[in-house]
């Protein structure tokens, strides 16, 4: 393939990558903005293998083979309520490429970079290394907080900030060490040396974040595969994975921005770690202190919703766990046809993912335009005789305005309890991801439905 054909095929999947986020930020146009992903995709991976940099094809081959059977099996395992811990563990893979990448491309025997244009390479390495390992490390701690095999409570060194002033410091001298080193094995110790302050550095940063940030990591890290993939473009001169990495890079970053509005936190503070700290209000050990909590049954949700005239459905992870989605589809038509208004209320961070009850409930066909953001939605509440709350728990918590000391404060959240009745769907009184006590549970207006939310939402189904 001419390197004119080459660049043309890198622009055309380029803008196909950009129509693909443009797509994929409405439910409506997502299945076209994937589709435009796939294509650009298969255009960049068709021409990188005609380019001329390929020597091998057999192990390219391989390669390929065994990535594409991993890659289509776990695709089709994995379900919905896994899926963060599955993008958190490709981010690790992300930034792990770019960690190898990085020490091949400086052990390169072919490379004959002199002057300025190899002080530039030994940069590129140095930061697509140093971005790549606290990358993967980051992102395996994230996904061990996300599976649930690490506390979520923050870990918090003594001095951590010390440490982690410490850390950078030795990183940039590590740095002025590597890029002044003539020969390969005087370079070879301080990119060492580096790669291991840097993972250890991608532990430390993660695990200093608690529970309740965790979406900003998820985000956080998402940008900084992107980072590292663009590093990785300038180390291999390959210019598509710079613009995608750097499309990546970006479009994470804007995430994390939106993610911290949405949860009232400043990026650097969540970075900094710490949040969640606070005990606030104990775990169930103290319901007994909060007073009594009212049940209700299915029949009685039923009967309730049949009374209504609007209500809310506010989905959370609990939904998704159960897949109670497609029920909940039927509910919302089986009374919006007697003429109930049902709308649902999202919360940015519901679920374990950016948009995750977005997508359940567009795979369960529920229309659109019923489906509001918490900003349109909350000012409704006072005005709404029914709230369905379908395993949601810390987006609905009200200490989150009423309590200063508690870890979730200041997040805005679902005001459900300003609407004439709240029905509570969950197992138990058990506490959601932030693993805060939740007040809502407790207030005159709350109803509890326990149990598993599908077999809840089929019985009040049957019910009406
Ligand atoms: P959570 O606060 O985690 O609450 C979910 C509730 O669902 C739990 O209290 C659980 O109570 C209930 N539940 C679980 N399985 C159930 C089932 N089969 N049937 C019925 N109920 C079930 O969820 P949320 O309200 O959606 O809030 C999201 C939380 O996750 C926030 O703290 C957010 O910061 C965090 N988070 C979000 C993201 C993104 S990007 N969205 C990423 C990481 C973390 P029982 O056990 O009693 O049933």
């Amino acid at each position: 393939m001419t390197e004119g054909l080459l660049t043309a095929a890198y622009i055309i999947a380029s803008i196909l990558f950009i129509l693909a986020l443009g797509g994929l930020s409405n439910p409506e146009t997502a299945r076209r903005g994937n589709i435009y992903g796939i294509i650009g995709m298969a255009i960049a991976i068709a021409a990188t293998i005609w380019g001329s940099q390929v020597t091998s094809y057999g192990i390219l081959a391989m390669a390929m083979i065994a990535g594409a059977l991993i890659g289509g099996y776990v695709a089709n395992r994995v379900e919905m309520t896994g899926m963060p811990q599955l993008v958190a563990m490709l981010h690790s893979f992300v930034g792990l490429a770019a960690v190898l990448v990085g020490y091949a491309s400086y052990m390169d025997p072919n490379s004959h970079l002199q002057g300025v244009e190899k002080t530039i390479h030994q940069v590129e390495i140095y930061l697509g290394v140093l971005i790549g390992a606290i990358t993967f490390t980051g992102s395996i701690i994230a996904f061990g907080k996300l599976q649930g095999v690490i506390g979520s409570k923050p870990l918090l060194l003594p001095a951590r900030h010390w440490l982690n002033l410490g850390l950078l410091l030795t990183s940039i001298w590590m740095g002025f060490v590597f890029v002044g080193a003539e020969e390969l094995a005087g370079g070879i110790s301080p990119l060492l040396i580096m790669t291991a302050i840097a993972l250890l550095f991608g532990i430390h940063m993660v695990m200093a974040i608690g529970g309740a940030d965790m979406p900003v990591v998820v985000s956080m890290l998402n940008s900084y595969s992107g980072w590292a993939a663009a590093a990785t473009g300038f180390m291999l001169a390959n210019d598509l994975l710079i613009v995608t990495g750097a499309l990546v890079g970006s479009s994470g970053a804007i995430l994390s921005y939106i993610m911290c509005r949405a949860m009232n936190r400043k990026f650097l503070a969540v970075i900094a770690g710490g949040f969640g700290t606070s005990s606030g209000t104990v775990a169930s050990s103290s319901a007994g202190e909060q007073g009594e909590v009212i049940t209700t049954t299915a029949e009685e949700t039923a009967e309730l919703l049949k009374q209504a005239k609007s209500v809310v459905i506010v989905p959370g992870y609990g939904m998704a766990v159960a897949q109670a989605q497609h029920i909940v589809a039927e509910i919302t038509s089986k009374l919006r046809s007697k003429g109930t208004q049902v709308r649902f209320g999202i919360h940015p961070v519901a679920g374990r993912l950016p948009g995750h009850m977005n997508v359940l409930l567009a795979e369960a066909k529920v229309p659109y335009d019923i489906v509001l953001e918490m900003d349109e939605i909350n000012s409704s509440f006072p005005a709404t005789d029914a709230v369905l709350v379908i395993g949601a728990n810390d987006i609905v918590n009200p200490d989150a305005q009423d309590n200063p000391d508690s870890p979730i404060a200041g997040m805005p959240v679902l005001e459900v309890w300003k609407a004439e009745t709240v029905v509570v769907m969950k197992r138990s009184m058990a506490t959601g991801y932030a693993g805060v006590e939740n007040p809502l549970f407790f207030k005159e207006n709350t109803r509890m439905l326990f149990g598993d939310a599908k077999a809840s939402v089929g019985a009040i189904l049957a019910n009406i």
